[in-house]
């Protein structure tokens, strides 16, 4: 699906930025070396930034809590 018509942007190449560190628009676009031209797709890019940082903040809360091995076996004394 395209989200950037001005700069020929699918949703894949907004996540490959995103996965790349990217956290803002801006910051998608100047990882595919471009700049935002209309501004139609500022907010939908801004949506996918969103979602993405709370896709990461959920993983990590995720990770943190498998990190936490319950001391299950250790002997009472
Ligand atoms: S649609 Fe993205 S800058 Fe125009």
């Amino acid at each position: 699906m395209y989200v950037c018509i001005c700069h020929a942007l699918n949703d894949k190449k907004v996540k490959a930025a995103l996965n790349d560190g990217a956290t803002t628009p801006a910051a998608v676009f100047r990882h595919h070396g471009c700049q935002v031209q209309c501004g139609k797709c500022v907010p939908t890019v801004r949506a996918m930034a969103a979602d993405h940082r709370a896709t990461c903040a959920q993983n990590r809360a995720q990770a943190a809590s498998q990190d936490h091995v319950p001391a299950y076996g250790v002997a009472a004394e």
